[in-house]
């Protein structure tokens, strides 16, 4: 099938929850894509910070087919070494003692908020259940995770939702602190912003939040979905700040492009979970336990992270080059390849613009490009990319002549 005959075929019988981009791809490998008519793409989305090692790369291609032949999954009424040895993999890396396995970013963060209730619950008594979140926060689609996510778009038409969310402004820490009372069971946040606009929060903020925490017997829980996993340089985006939560959500690039979400807690916090508390029947298969654990055992190889944070400092330096050439660029930010671009102008025009000329982007709001390439992309990579950018930019509305 050509691009227009899998779009057609789509729309017949796909749900339409996405506005999708006229463009259907067929093939992948590292960090490029083709589409169904052959053309070549660059990829700088990589499935929204998700295929961690591009496409195709050997490691995981290897390690999934190896298990496909083996044994796909079991359930979890039966042990699976996979499965522990990828927990002892993430213990042995972060604060975390415990893992719990499941399938999606939503899925573990419902884990994390259903941990924090029911430990606060044996260990403050009824009353402690609220959990405050940010504005801009994105946690999932879940009606409880739509619930906990600080935007509205992705509330409405969906009332009544779960109680027992507040927001409060990111980065704003007498803000965190007017909000929190004994009422506070945890307070959840992203170390850095995804979907709210790829947001570095300042200096100091964690260990402001975590001392908060302290003061009023609340646990901390990051949602590191997307910017976790290497993303920002470090194995985990918590690292760049020294501040450990109790509670961390992954998914996304956790299994390379395969579907596999995990929520760690430190072994205080996981006792609260007792056998039938939560599970998930797909959660840890065989399966995306191998595909993990081949991109952990590449994202902890010597000089990998700091390759990443290498690359990520060229892109973000090379962007900033932009800027005198197109002065609607009002700022680039970045941390490795977790990098955001944001305009005077809307994003996604020249979203459009640049899958025209052959690179994947997208925005992360209306007013800000979001570039999160696979981790194992180099300096060409990202002047071939930051050239086509530049061309978009010139064509774009009060963009300066090429
Ligand atoms: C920070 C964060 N948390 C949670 C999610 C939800 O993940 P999923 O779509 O896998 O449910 C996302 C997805 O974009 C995310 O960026």
């Amino acid at each position: 099938m050509n691009n227009l005959e899998i779009i057609a075929l789509s729309d017949k019988y796909v749900m339409k929850t996405y506005a999708r981009q006229p463009v259907a791809f067929v093939r992948g490998k590292g960090a490029y894509l083709w589409d169904a008519d052959g053309k070549k793409y660059l990829d700088f989305l990589a499935g929204i910070a998700v295929n961690g090692l591009g496409h195709s790369h050997p490691a995981i291609t290897e390690a999934v087919a190896a298990q496909a032949a083996r044994l796909v999954h079991t359930s979890n009424l039966f042990y699976n070494q996979s499965q522990a040895e990828l927990a002892e993999l993430l213990c042995r890396h972060s604060f975390a003692d415990k893992a719990f396995f499941c399938n999606s970013g939503a899925e573990a963060n419902e884990a994390a908020v259903k941990l924090a209730r029911i430990y606060q619950k044996q260990k403050k008594g009824e009353g402690s259940f609220e959990i405050l979140t940010m504005e801009k926060s994105f946690h999932g689609r879940t009606l409880g995770m739509i619930a906990a996510t600080g935007q509205d778009k992705v509330k409405k038409g969906f009332e009544p939702l779960p109680e027992g969310f507040r927001h409060v402004p990111y980065d704003d820490l007498p803000a965190l602190a007017a909000a929190m009372s004994g009422k506070t069971c945890a307070v959840l946040l992203e170390p850095v912003q995804g979907e709210g606009g790829v947001r570095y929060p300042a200096e100091g903020y964690l260990r402001g939040v975590r001392e908060l925490c302290k003061q009023h017997g609340a646990l901390l829980i990051y949602d590191e979905v997307q910017c976790g996993m290497g993303r920002t340089g470090k194995l985990f985006a918590y690292e760049h700040s020294g501040v450990a939560p109790d509670i961390m959500s992954l998914a996304k690039s956790l299994g390379a492009g395969l579907p596999i979400g995990a929520c760690l807690a430190t072994d205080e916090v996981a006792r609260a979970f007792q056998p039938g508390s939560h599970a998930s029947t797909f959660g840890g298969n065989f399966l995306v336990c191998e595909a993990a654990k081949a991109f952990l055992r590449v994202l902890l190889e010597d000089g990998f992270l700091e390759k990443v944070r290498q690359t990520g400092a060229y892109l973000v330096e090379r962007l900033r080059g932009l800027q005198k050439k197109h002065p609607w660029i009002r700022e680039v930010r970045g941390e490795g390849l977790m990098v955001g671009v944001e305009l005077e102008i809307p994003a996604k025009p020249l979203v459009d613009a640049a899958l025209n000329e052959g690179l994947v982007i997208n925005a992360a709001q209306e007013k800000i490009l979001r570039l999160v390439p696979p981790l194992n992309i180099g300096n060409r990579e990202v002047d071939e990319a930051v050239d086509l950018l530049d061309d978009v930019f010139a064509q774009a509305p009060g963009g300066a002549p090429a």
